[in-house]
């Protein structure tokens, strides 16, 4: 298997449907040895009991991304599990306020767009700093972006401003990191029905607009998300950098 044997740290596990999960159960079956950061203690009770489902030395650590502090802890954490480089990161986590998805964009607040972006943006770099610390024979981070990054998808308002961000930050990241050899990449993911996704207005008819339109015809699955991600995690896509990789049946490349 092409990650048999290493480590990576999993960012944004909230329950069973959770992209990261998908994420997570493929990587665990390829033999990685996952370190999962959840938000709070209510997340990992309900975390902890697909963990242990997955057999193996997984550990759980509670770390809010708007914490320095807390993603300190957490990166300490696994130092004093693990006696071996990281290999990889997935950052699948993000946050808006219910409010600043159901007006209009116009009305976004001050504080609703600080929010968005910290948690949903920002998170990745202050990831990237303290794995890439660990990554000391190279590594790879993915994370999670939206067709909203680069269009405008109605209701999806300041989280499309956010995930231009975090696209972007990708690429910074992704110039910062090469000499290190560790590579930075995001997954544009067409809509799948998870816990953040309900608090997007029509959302439901995002899924049959999708399907209706897509030149696959049909919605994208998490695990198929999953596959793309673990191949950017791997050694076959060392030579990928600084790219954002629909998995969304298509639907990024129509015009009309
Ligand atoms: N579901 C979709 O349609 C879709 C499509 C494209 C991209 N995405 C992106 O995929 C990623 C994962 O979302 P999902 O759909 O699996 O939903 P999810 O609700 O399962 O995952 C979001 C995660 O973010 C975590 N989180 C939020 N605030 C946090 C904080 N302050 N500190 C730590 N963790 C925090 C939550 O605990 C949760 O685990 C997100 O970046 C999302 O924008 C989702």
């Amino acid at each position: 298997m092409a990650n048999e044997g290493r480590y990576g740290v999993v960012l944004g596990v909230a329950n069973r449907r959770s992209i990261a999960w998908a994420i997570a159960r493929r990587l665990a079956a390829e033999g990685v040895t996952l370190g999962f950061f959840v938000l709070d203690e209510r997340t990992e009770r309900k975390v902890a009991p697909l963990v242990e489902g997955l057999g193996g030395a997984h550990r759980i650590v509670r770390c809010d991304v708007t914490s320095d502090e807390q993603l300190d802890a957490a990166f300490a954490a696994l130092d004093a599990a693990w006696d071996a480089p990281l290999s990889l990161c997935v950052h699948s986590v993000a946050f808006a306020r219910r409010e600043d998805l159901e007006g209009a964009f116009l009305d976004t607040s001050r504080d609703g767009f600080r929010i968005a972006l910290e948690v949903s943006a920002y998170s990745l770099v202050a990831v990237a700093q303290r794995a890439a610390l660990r990554m000391r024979d190279g590594g790879a981070i993915v994370t999670l972006s939206y067709l909203g990054a680069e269009r405008v998808v109605p209701g999806y308002n300041v989280m499309g401003v956010a995930k231009a961000a975090l696209e972007a930050s990708c690429r910074y990241l992704a110039h910062d990191l090469g000499p290190r050899g560790i590579t930075v990449n995001a997954i544009s993911a067409g809509p799948i029905q998870t816990l953040s996704a309900r608090g997007i207005r029509g959302f439901g008819r995002m899924l049959e607009h999708v399907a209706q339109r897509a030149p696959l015809g049909r919605n994208v699955t998490v695990e198929e998300v999953a596959a793309t991600a673990a191949f950017l995690l791997g050694p076959e896509a060392r030579a990928i950098t600084g790219e954002v990789i629909h998995v969304d049946a298509g639907y990024h490349a129509l015009g009309m």
